[in-house]
Parts: C-alpha cells; structure tokens; sequence
C-alpha cells in the first residue's frame, strides 16, 4: 500500500491566511456598508506595465505562427533572458549567464533547493520569518535539524550569527515580514560565518528593489568570497509586478562547493540535473516578458511602481510614528513591522484593528513565535488607502 511522506503531518505552524480571511467575511456580513482596506496582503496592487504587456502579447504572435512557434523551450531558461540578468544586474559581480537558472517562482526553487542537499544538514532560520523556508524544511524531513535564529528589538530585527554550526541557513534581506534589510557588514558576518562552517547561505532577495539605503547591498555577492559560499535568489514578483505570471531566477556561481564524503564537489552540475530533470522551464512568453522589464521602457516603469509603493511605505511609517506608535522596516521594504500597543497580542491588535478601523493587517505572531507582539503592515496598496488607514487609526 503507498505511504504519505509523514513530514506533511509534522508542520505545525499556525495557517493565518485563512483565519484572516474568516474574520474579514464575517465582518463584511455584520458591517456590508464599511468599506475595508487590506494592508495584509503582501501582493502587487498595480497593473502590469505596459512595455511587459506588449513583450508578452508580441511573443504569443510569434508562438501562432509557423515560422515563429516554439515549443519546449530549456529547462535552465532561454538565453536572452540569462543575458539580461547578468548584464544589468550583475556585471559589476562577475556573475556569468550560465550561473543564472530561470524558474517560475523563489517559492518553486527555495523548496527545491534542498533536493541537492543531504537529510541531516542543520538549518538556520530566522524567527519570524517568511513561513515557506520553515515548511519546506519540515516538508523534506528536516523538522528537527532547524537552529531558530531570532529576530528581536534587541538585534534591530537582524539575525546574528549562532554559536552553533548551521549547514544551511535561510537569508532574506529585505526581509519579510520584519522589513528590516541586512547592512553590508551584517551581512559579511554571515558570509564570514559560513565560510568558517563551510556552511551555504540560501539568499532570498526578493525585495532588491526596494533597496533604498547605501548601506544594504543589492546582493550578497557584492561581499568579498560570497560567491564560494551563498546561493541567491531573485524574482519579478515584486520587482516588476510578475505574481501572476511567475518568473524568478536562482543564481547559483559555478566556484560553489558542499562536502561529497571527504571531497568538495560543485554544486553547479547538481542544480543543472536537477532542473533538466525535474522541470521544462518556464513559458516564452512570460521569460520575453520579464526581459521587457530591463528595457529603459520597462526600468523607467516597473521603478515607477517600485517608488509608489515606497511613498505609501514612507507615508505608514512616518504616520504611526507621528501617532506615537513604534514600527520598523519600511524603509528598504514594502513591510512596516508595528508594535502593538499596551502589550496586546498579535491576535488582539489585529482584532481591534479589523473592528475599530476595517484594517487588515498580519499578525506577527503568524510568522514565528518571536513575532509575538507585532503585526505586519503591508505597503502594496494605493496613497489614498495609506492616508485613510492612517486616519481611521488616529481615531483608535
Ligand atoms: C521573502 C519572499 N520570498 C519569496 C516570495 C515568493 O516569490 P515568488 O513569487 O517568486 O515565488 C515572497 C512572496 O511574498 C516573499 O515575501
């Protein structure tokens, strides 16, 4: 008789979304006259520019006819694509196309990743943290192999190298949900670390885009020996508003090693297997799509949506300020992290929030257990949305 793998059963983590989704529908059928505004969703609220909408429309052409069509294209992602990353986002790092691997999602290759590394690696991972690492480990059989690595006021939200020898550990800068990005010193500590643990660095930079401060490098590569030890990860999720469409990209260097037996070996052959095995890459059309996004067309335009999600993050940020509360993030992230007040929980602040002022956010605690204490506040919404939540709390 087939058997489930039993790590599904072992995550345990507390499913907020659908809990969150329960109380809005609850309020809409109590209060159907209050209109609601959803700072909790972390997706784009703008429509797709419109130099990408041409690029994939002009290549769904190309596929309906006989000179043009294409079908399977490489698993690894079309060229023009690789060639685009690399020479407007990594020149300057030395990073080669054949290092860059075209997917359909961070998500896709975080959960992914792990295949090329054996069960009993230790894990670090932030706490809170962005739940898919979390899951993806217990998922593959890891759930006690993982070394929590908290992310308190006292560390300004930043995760700080353990005592303890991680393997693996999971990176986001700017982070979600905290919003706080890595400096480049902070993030040399970990490069430092793992090259003293022969560890890998698993970076998810999903928000380089929303980089603002000359301190927080654009990628881990631009500190010194991180291409011997760190994986990055990108997407156009939020850089250019792909949720729907998916396209990301891992960069894997061809000097990153892991311990075979005595032996270190590459793990550039291995992701390239792993990839042409398990996977037939991602449509033309969307990989044409995302190429649009570094014409100066598409700069000019994806920046422009870029800063309009920054100013609402400015606008919530300075605004809880201004009412006396304490928030962080928001400043190299579509994220404020919020401290809730007179030491409600997670959950009751979120409540009150929904009731008092149709807001909703995310709790804190849905992240981790260090999260307690805070909701996430998301910027991917529109100014006149960001101001009215900033009235209707003044009023709490
Ligand atoms: C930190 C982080 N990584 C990855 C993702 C997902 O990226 P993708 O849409 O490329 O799967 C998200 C989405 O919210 C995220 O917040």
């Amino acid at each position: 008789m087939a058997k489930v793998n039993p790590h599904f059963l072992d995550i345990k983590r507390e499913y907020i979304f659908p809990v969150i989704e329960r109380k809005l529908e609850e309020l809409k059928k109590e209060r159907p006259d209050v209109e609601i505004i959803n700072l909790g969703i972390g997706d784009v609220a703008l429509p797709l520019v419109p130099s990408i909408v041409r690029a994939i429309c002009d290549a769904v052409q190309e596929m309906g006819q006989q000179k043009t069509l294409r079908g399977y294209g490489p698993s690894e992602g079309y060229l023009f694509l690789k060639r685009a990353i690399a020479e407007n986002e990594y020149s300057h790092l030395g990073i080669a196309p054949e290092e860059i691997f075209i997917s359909d999602g961070i998500n896709t290759d975080i959960v992914n990743i792990l295949d090329l590394f054996e069960e009993d690696n230790t894990i670090g991972i932030t706490d809170p943290t962005y739940p898919v690492y979390l899951d993806a480990s217990i998922m593959s059989g890891r759930g006690k192999k993982l070394i929590s690595l908290p992310c308190l006021l006292e560390n300004g939200f930043t995760p700080r190298p353990p005592k303890e020898a991680c393997d693996l550990i999971f990176l986001c800068s700017p982070q979600n949900p905290t919003g706080v990005a890595l400096t480049h010193d902070q993030l040399k500590q970990w490069v430092d670390y793992a090259k003293k643990h022969q560890a890998i660095l698993l970076y998810d930079n999903a928000y380089v885009a929303f980089v603002t401060s000359p301190s927080v490098p654009k990628s881990i590569y631009e500190i010194e020996g991180a291409k011997e030890v760190a994986i990055e990860f990108r997407s156009f999720s939020k850089t250019a508003g792909f949720t729907g469409l998916r396209c990301a990209y891992t960069v894997l260097p061809k000097s990153l090693t892991a311990l075979m037996g005595e032996k270190k070996i590459s793990l550039h052959p291995l992701w390239s297997k792993r990839q042409n095995t398990k996977s037939n890459g991602v449509s033309y059309p969307i990989q044409k799509g995302a190429e649009a996004a570094f014409s100066p067309e598409g700069v000019r335009e994806t920046r422009a949506q870029i800063d309009t999600y920054l100013t609402q993050a400015t606008t919530l940020r300075k605004g809880l300020e201004k009412l006396g509360h304490r928030c962080w993030g928001g400043v190299d992230a579509p994220y404020i992290w919020w401290e809730t007040p007179n030491g409600l929980t997670s959950w009751e602040f979120f409540d009150l929030l929904l009731k008092q002022c149709h807001l909703i956010s995310v709790p804190g605690s849905g992240f981790g257990k260090c999260g307690e204490g805070y909701v996430r506040l998301s910027a991917f919404t529109m100014a006149e949305k960001a101001q009215e939540a900033l009235r209707r709390i003044e009023k709490l």
